[in-house]
């Protein structure tokens, strides 16, 4: 297959994972005629109709590789999907980024109000834990209470909200290279490599040299998200990102731009990918998808 043939057939790959994600996100989420309904609108204006969807796009990857029922795959994307959604709803809130454009819209506090926008983000929390929990994923009853750990603690405080509270007691510090990288690591990386994790976890077992490649690359790609999430910022604008451009800096906040300069910046996406890309290696044709998805998250515009 030729390079035209193989990018056309991953945006056709995308487009139908992106598909089917929101599709079962407009499932899982209440109907907004249902009461509270101003909560139940503000939890699906902040999900639904938007958003690039990387990480149930590297949840079906991952558990293609690893034989998932495509089915159950959609319920763990949508697992971590609504725990993203509801980790840029409290983002955007003024005592944290304080930003008013999200995915192209204002943001739900904006939109909404503080309180619903708070409440919004804890209800798509729990949610995500009852999409994992209430039906059975794969066989084993207690591989899955592992997948409902591991979420749990992808998004805590040793996890996401963890890098999320580094990330407020940092503005206005400049970290050092490791510091930096611990943060990244928990705000964005964590989730990002349990979205792979988890996609695989879903299909049969892997051997354990599998195992580790898979989680190394799910490592390099969480923190390759986040450094080109800080690349974009410096370097895009904001009719493009859908969201404030300029804003880490506006807000002083360290990071790999801050850090190295948007040249070494984007030399180190390279690497990373090279390194991403190299580890897959031994899966041959099996790791395509997640090979492109990791070439995606380097040269996306957004
Ligand atoms: C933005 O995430 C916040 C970060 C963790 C960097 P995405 O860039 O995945 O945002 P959406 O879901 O596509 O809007
Ligand atoms: C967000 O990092 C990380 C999480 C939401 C957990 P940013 O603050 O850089 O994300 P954006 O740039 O607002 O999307
Ligand atoms: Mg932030
Ligand atoms: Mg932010
Ligand atoms: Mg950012």
């Amino acid at each position: 297959m030729n390079d035209t043939n193989s990018s056309s057939s991953f945006r056709d790959w995308m487009a139908q994972v992106q598909g089917r994600t929101e599709q079962a996100l407009a499932r899982v989420l209440p109907e907004a005629s249902i009461a509270p309904q101003r909560l139940h609108e503000a939890m699906r204006y902040a999900v639904l109709g938007g958003g690039k969807r990387v990480r149930p796009l590297l949840a079906h990857a991952a558990g293609e590789l690893a034989g998932a029922d495509a089915t159950e795959l959609d319920r763990v994307a949508c697992a971590v999907e609504l725990i993203h959604a509801y980790s840029l709803v409290h983002d955007d809130m003024p005592c944290m980024d304080d930003d008013v454009l999200r995915r192209g819209k204002p943001t739900v506090h904006v939109e909404f109000d503080e309180a619903t926008a708070l409440l919004a983000g804890d209800a798509l929390q729990t949610l995500a834990f009852q999409v994992l929990a209430e039906a059975p994923i794969g066989k084993d009853p207690s591989r899955q209470l592992g997948m409902i750990t591991q979420l749990a603690v992808a998004a805590g405080s040793r996890g996401m909200a963890g890098g999320q509270a580094i990330d407020l007691a940092s503005v206005g510090v400049q970290l050092g290279r490791a510091e930096l990288e611990f943060m990244h690591v928990h705000k964005t990386g964590a989730l990002i490599r349990a979205a792979v994790l988890l996609g695989a976890r879903a299909g049969g077992a892997l051997d354990p040299d599998e195992l580790d490649r898979l989680d190394h690359y799910a490592k390099v790609v969480g923190l390759l998200f986040q450094v080109v999430d800080d690349i974009l910022d410096a370097a895009a604008d904001t009719a493009t990102l859908g969201k404030t451009a300029g804003k880490d800096a506006a807000h002083d906040k360290p990071t790999y731009v801050s850090l190295l300069g948007l040249g070494e910046a984007r030399k180190l996406a390279d690497d990373m990918l090279v390194d991403a890309r190299n580890t897959l290696r031994p899966f041959g044709a099996r790791a395509h998808r997640l090979e492109q998805l990791a070439d995606y998250v380097v040269h996306r515009a957004f």
